[in-house]
C-alpha cells in the first residue's frame, strides 16, 4: 500500500470529522500501517546495504587505482588493474595483454591461476582473436556470447581450462599509442553493460600511463644491472681463473640468504653487493693479479687492498650505501685476523659474512694456476673447519642447507662464461 493510498483511506474515515467506519475495519487498517512500516523499515535497509556496498566499492576501486599511480613495479600495476576492473565490472576473471612494438604482437604479462604460465607463452598478432580485434580497432568491444563471435580465439581458454562465456575488452592508450589491451570476463551477474564499458574505458588511460612509467622505470633497471654485470665481466675476464666469480658468488649468497629467512629486499641488496664484491681489484696491477706463482708478502699486501679500494670508489655515490659492507667487509674473519680491517665478531656485518662463505666456497671449487678445482665435499670440509672461529655458524648451516637442496652449483657443472677479449687471442694466432 503507498502513502498516498493510506492518507486517501484517512480522508474517508473521518470524513465530516466522525469516525464512519467501525472499530473492526480500522483495527484492519492500523494493522495495514503496520505491515507498511515492516516493508517500508526492511526496503531501507536493504538501500542502505546497497548504498553501503557501492560506497565499499568504490573505496576499492579508488584505493587499487592509487597502488596503480603510485607503484613502479610493473607485475603490482598489471595486478592491481586487474584487480580494479575485475571489481568495477563484477567479473569472474581478466586478461592484460601488453603490447610488444618491435613484433607488433600482444602478449600476457601477468597470468593469474594453475596454467598461469601456459598462458603467458601465448602472443596474439594485430587483428588475431578480440584482443588483436581491439588492438586493431582501437575502440572498446563488449561480446555477450563468445561462442557465437567468429573473433574469438580459443587459444587462452583452451590453455587455461577457463570457459569464457562474455567480455569486454578496452584498448589502453596514451594519446595514439595503444600499451595494451584490458579485458573482463564472464559477469558474475548474467551480462555485462554499456556501463561496465563506460567504466573500464574511464580507468583505461590511467591505466596506460601507470603501465608505461613502470615500463620506463623496468627498462631504466635493467640497464643499470646490465651495466653492473658489464663492469663486473670486465673484471673478472682480466683473470681466465676468475671468469664468472662475482655472479657465482651472487648466486650463492642470494640461496644462502634465501635460506635464512632473509626477505626480497635483502636478496636484492645481496645481489649488488655480491655482483660489486670484488670490483677493487681493479686498483691491483696484473702483475700482482695475474701471477701464477706464489705471492710475495708484498703482492699479497697489495691483493688485500682490494676490498678497502672497492669501498672507495663507490662510497661517493649515494645510493650505494647499503651496499658497501658487503665490498669492504667480506675478507673479514669472526677471530679478528681476516682484512682489511682486522674486525672481530659482530662487528662483521650479516652481507659480509654470508658473501665470505660463498667467495670461498667458490674460490675453492675454481681451478687456479697452481691447483684443479677442488671437489665441493672436500671444499666445505674445508670451510667446516673454521666454523666457528672465522666463519659464522648460522650463515654456515644455511650455506649448507642450500647445498643440499641443489640451490648451489659450482663452477664445474655450470656452462663455460665465455671471453669478452677471446676475440683479441684469435687475431694474435
Ligand atoms: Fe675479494
Amino acid at each position: 500500500m503507498r502513502m498516498s493510498q493510506v492518507n486517501d483511506e484517512r480522508k474517508a474515515i473521518c470524513k465530516g470529522g466522525h469516525f464512519s467506519v467501525s472499530e473492526q475495519n480500522l483495527r484492519e487498517y492500523v494493522a495495514q500501517l503496520e505491515r507498511r512500516i515492516v516493508e517500508l523499515e526492511a526496503e531501507l535497509s536493504i538501500a542502505k546495504a546497497q548504498a553501503q556496498d557501492q560506497v565499499h566499492h568504490l573505496q576499492t576501486v579508488l584505493s587499487l587505482m592509487t597502488q596503480v599511480n603510485a607503484s613502479l613495479d610493473l607485475n603490482t600495476v598489471l595486478t592491481s588493474i586487474m584487480s580494479a576492473a575485475e571489481i568495477l565490472t563484477n567479473a569472474e576473471a581478466s586478461s592484460l595483454l601488453l603490447y610488444d612494438p618491435e613484433t607488433d604482437e600482444l602478449f600476457f604479462e601477468v597470468a593469474t591461476g594453475e596454467k598461469g604460465e601456459s598462458v603467458r607463452q601465448i602472443r596474439l598478432k594485430r587483428g588475431q582473436g578480440i584482443a588483436g580485434y581491439v588492438l586493431e580497432a582501437g575502440e572498446p568491444i563488449l561480446v555477450d556470447d563468445v561462442a557465437k563471435d567468429p573473433r574469438h580465439t580459443k587459444i587462452v581458454d583452451k590453455q587455461s581450462g577457463f570457459v569464457t562465456r562474455n567480455l569486454i575488452a578496452v584498448p589502453l592508450r596514451i594519446d595514439e599509442t595503444i600499451k595494451g589491451v584490458l579485458e573482463v570476463l564472464n559477469c558474475r551477474s548474467g551480462t555485462f553493460t554499456q556501463g561496465d564499458v563506460n567504466e573500464l574505458m574511464a580507468i583505461s588511460s590511467l591505466c596506460a600511463v601507470a603501465i608505461d612509467k613502470a615500463q620506463s622505470h623496468q627498462a631504466l633497471q635493467d640497464l643499470f644491472w646490465d651495466l653492473v654485470r658489464a663492469m663486473v665481466s670486465m673484471l673478472d675476464a682480466r683473470n681466465p681463473y676468475t671468469r664468472g666469480h662475482s655472479e657465482r658468488v651472487t648466486d650463492f649468497s642470494i640461496a644462502i640468504t634465501r635460506e635464512l629467512g632473509l626477505n626480497e629486499a635483502d636478496c636484492e641488496r645481496i645481489r649488488l653487493s655480491g655482483l660489486l664484491h670484488d670490483i677493487g681489484k681493479v686498483g691491483v696491477p696484473d702483475a700482482v693479479l695475474l701471477k701464477e706463482g706464489r705471492l710475495t708478502d708484498e703482492e699479497f699486501a697489495l691483493i688485500k687492498l682490494h676490498p678497502e679500494i672497492g669501498y672507495r670508489i663507490l662510497a661517493p655515490i649515494k645510493q650505494m650505501k647499503p651496499y658497501l659492507a658487503g665490498v669492504r667487509y667480506h675478507h673479514e674473519r669472526l677471530s679478528g685476523r681476516g682484512y682489511p680491517l682486522g674486525l672481530k665478531g659482530d662487528e662483521i656485518p650479516l652481507d659480509a659474512r654470508i658473501i665470505a662463505i660463498a667467495d670461498v666456497f667458490d674460490a675453492l671449487t675454481s681451478d687456479r694456476p697452481y691447483r684443479e678445482a677442488l671437489d665441493p665435499e672436500t671444499s666445505i670440509d674445508i670451510i667446516r673447519k673454521d666454523v666457528p672461529n672465522d666463519i659464522d655458524p648460522n650463515v654456515f648451516a644455511a650455506f649448507l642447507r642450500a647445498w643440499e637442496k641443489g640451490e648451489i652449483v659450482e663452477q664445474k657443472r655450470r656452462p663455460p662464461v665465455p671471453s669478452p677479449f677471446a676475440i683479441m687471442d684469435e687475431s694474435l694466432k
